[in-house]
């Protein structure tokens, strides 16, 4: 087992990478010390991984509560659901949420412990690879309003973060590459050699060769955990973590959300972003090569689908990065740097739109 730590003054909080990590005793005792737990999963988690995690929890009061599984459960009303069964179970302010599962569930009952009784301690178990190398990090809790995807929610770090990379054996191998695009998202914005590690390793991450999904999960966390302790609440470098997000999102809104997961979406975002970083002169063709090939070999996409490119920029201006009506898009200066920017000629957006798009 590998910790790494998050560093955030009192809510700084260690995050516990390995295999076998689920069922170890004693490994959550400090952050329970008896008080009641809520362990919160979905009806494809819970049946394989609540029973090691339920050994792990010592002598606390232990309830369950089960979401349907997918994004339809990032609601307002699972919210609402998951608050009533805590004041009908009688919760009280030391209560400990736990979320086992994926990013849906952390981000959902993560903000459920952010405002229950103006917030309690929670624990993430991310069960994903996305969920694992993103979601559970930084802090990020919220759900969805039909308006727009997280657009209600609220900073409330985790007490600890427990990775345990054997629940990616049983992952399907589309959640699976959709993981991956994170973690190809990792080497652009800050270690090139990590990219090219990832080129190297990419059959290995394909077949879960446990080492090499250990660290890329290591190598992952460790820039999400540094750039997180830097600015926790976005007010600038974090947004560098949202490269291939703001086209990602654009393409996920215009296809209708579920048609193709969040990581595949941001993998054909990375390329779009690559591209305009291209024509604005920070990267050459030879890179972009290199990206799309690696997406491509770990069976993501590298291109967008057919979509209206006034859509899409509609799309894109409802990003949450827009301040002052400018979309601020990340682009690479290089593999493995980035800039975030407001500063481009807007029709060299709609150029590259309407010769991308075919409709
Ligand atoms: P998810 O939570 O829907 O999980 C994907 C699917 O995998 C689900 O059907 C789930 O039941 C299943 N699953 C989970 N673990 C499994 C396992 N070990 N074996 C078999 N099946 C398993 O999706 P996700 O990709 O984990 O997360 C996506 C969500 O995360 C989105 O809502 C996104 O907005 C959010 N997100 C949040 C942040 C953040 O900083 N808070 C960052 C990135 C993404
Ligand atoms: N997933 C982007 C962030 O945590 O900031």
């Amino acid at each position: 087992m590998i910790t790494l730590n998050v560093e955030l003054g009192r809510r700084s909080y260690p995050i516990f990478i390995g295999s076998g990590l689920l069922g170890t005793p004693d490994l959550l005792t400090p952050y329970l010390d008896g008080r009641d737990c809520l362990v919160l999963s979905t009806e494809t988690v819970a049946p394989v991984y609540l029973e090691p995690l339920r050994a792990m929890l010592g002598n606390s009061r232990v309830e369950t509560m089960t979401l349907p599984d997918g994004e339809t459960s990032k609601t307002v009303g699972s919210l609402e659901s998951i608050l009533d069964f805590m004041v009908e179970k009688k919760y009280s302010r030391d209560g400990v949420v736990i979320t086992l599962g994926g990013g849906v569930i952390g981000d959902v009952g993560g903000f459920a412990a952010a405002i229950y009784q103006r917030g309690v301690d929670f624990i993430q178990v991310p069960t994903t690879l996305l969920a694992q190398v993103d979601s559970s990090v930084g802090g990020k809790t919220g759900v969805n309003h039909p308006g727009g995807k997280n657009l209600i929610g609220a900073f409330h770090q985790p007490r600890c973060v427990l990775s345990d990379t054997d629940t990616l054996r049983t992952l399907p191998d589309r959640e699976l590459s959709a993981g991956l695009a994170e973690i190809v998202k990792y080497g652009l914005i800050a270690d090139a050699g990590f990219f090219s590690w990832l080129e190297e390793q990419a059959p290995a991450l394909l077949k879960r060769d446990p080492a090499s999904l250990d660290y890329a999960v290591r190598r992952s966390c460790e820039i999400k955990a540094r750039v997180v302790a830097e600015d926790e609440t976005e007010q600038g470098i974090r947004a560098m973590l949202n490269f291939g997000h703001t086209f990602g999102h654009a393409i996920e809104r215009c296809m209708g959300y579920g048609q193709w997961l969040h990581g595949e979406a941001v993998a054909a975002g990375m390329c779009m972003a690559a591209e305009f970083s291209q024509r604005m002169g920070w990267i050459g063709a030879e890179d972009i090569q290199r990206i799309r090939h690696l997406l491509t070999r770990l069976n993501l996409p590298d291109q967008p689908p057919a979509l209206n490119p006034g859509d899409f920029m509609a799309a894109m201006s409802l990003d949450k990065k827009v301040i002052g009506g400018e979309i601020r898009l990340v682009l690479l200066t290089g593999l493995g740097s980035v800039r975030v920017t407001a500063d481009y000629p807007s029709h060299e957006l709609l150029d590259m739109l309407s010769a991308q798009f075919i409709l």
